[in-house]
């Protein structure tokens, strides 16, 4: 097992943090709570999660401070890249934080770690360019070179956060219904406006009943995961259990987040009272074979 991956395992493990993270989450209470500053921050708005775009600018403004200065033109321009990543580093921060906000256990523990590198990466880099402008050139290529570290380390665990334990992923990526009409559920077990769970070759599904049409979404919450059919029926939205997303059940659209992915929808019709669905996407992601026997995507 290499260091990173023992560290990782370490830090998961680790359920004194677990104090720590609740402190933390009464103190910034605030970017947790269902907020429009939150949808923005979580990416509603973008259809997607805000903070992997918004890593680049620090990284990369960072990463060309050391570029000048392993070429020995460190000077002004390294001076302003460091100053330009450690302000981008702010709000970069402030859409981890929402991310984290909805993660528990090791996944909060591993996101905690990740937030106080970087935060000791912030405060190098900004020393870095305190030296800088003071003139102490060796002191601040060694504090930049200890941010990049920082930095690096903290990156292996934000990726571990999104590739290992899937926070801030679609829930729903490897998942699809069928692609022809196929029977899901009989009219009959349906009431108005109450989200009944259906299963069909493995795969869940939330079914609203809208009286002039049926509704059905795929019934794994895009955010984190949730079964929406324990959620409820608000206007022309479903609201998830876990978080408060609301996702129009005719479009799957994010009314509400945190979550920023829509929610996969199917067409309906309904034959001799069963309701029957198909997929709406053509091709799209690669496919779980696993409960998608209708599946030649
Ligand atoms: S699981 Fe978080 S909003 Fe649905």
């Amino acid at each position: 097992m290499n260091p990173l991956h023992r560290l990782t395992t370490r830090i998961e493990a680790a359920d004194r943090l677990d104090a720590v993270a609740a402190k933390i989450r009464d103190i910034a209470s605030p970017l947790g709570r269902p907020s429009s500053l939150r949808d923005k921050l979580t990416g509603r708005w973008l259809g997607h999660s805000v903070h992997p775009m918004l890593v680049a600018a620090p990284i990369g403004a960072w990463i060309g401070a050391a570029a000048l200065d392993v070429t020995g033109a460190s000077g002004t321009a390294a001076r302003r890249l460091i100053g330009v990543g450690t302000l981008a580093a702010i709000p970069t921060a402030a859409t981890g934080a929402a991310d984290w906000f909805d993660t528990s256990g090791a996944e909060q523990r591993v996101g905690l770690a990740h937030a106080a590198l970087n935060d000791v990466a912030v405060t190098l880099f900004a020393a870095s360019w305190w030296s800088r402008r003071h003139g102490r050139s060796v002191r601040a290529i060694a504090l930049s070179g200890a941010g990049l570290a920082a930095v690096g380390v903290a990156g292996y665990l934000g990726g571990h956060l999104a590739y290992v334990r899937g926070v801030a992923v679609n829930t729903t990526a490897f998942q699809s219904g069928p692609e022809g009409w196929t029977r899901l559920i009989e009219r009959d077990e349906l009431t108005t406006g109450v989200p009944v769970g259906a299963t069909l070759d493995g795969l869940e599904f939330v079914v609203v009943d809208r009286t002039d049409r049926v509704d059905v979404l795929e019934d794994r919450c895009t955010h984190r995961g949730a079964p929406l059919s324990d959620g409820v029926v608000t206007g022309d939205c479903i609201e998830c259990p876990w978080h408060g997303s609301r996702f129009d059940t005719a479009t799957g659209m994010v009314e509400a987040g945190p979550a920023s992915v829509p929610q996969p929808v199917y067409r309906t019709r309904v034959v001799d009272g069963w309701v029957e669905i198909r997929r709406t996407e053509v091709g799209g992601l690669r496919r779980n074979p696993i409960g998608a026997a209708h599946d030649t995507g």
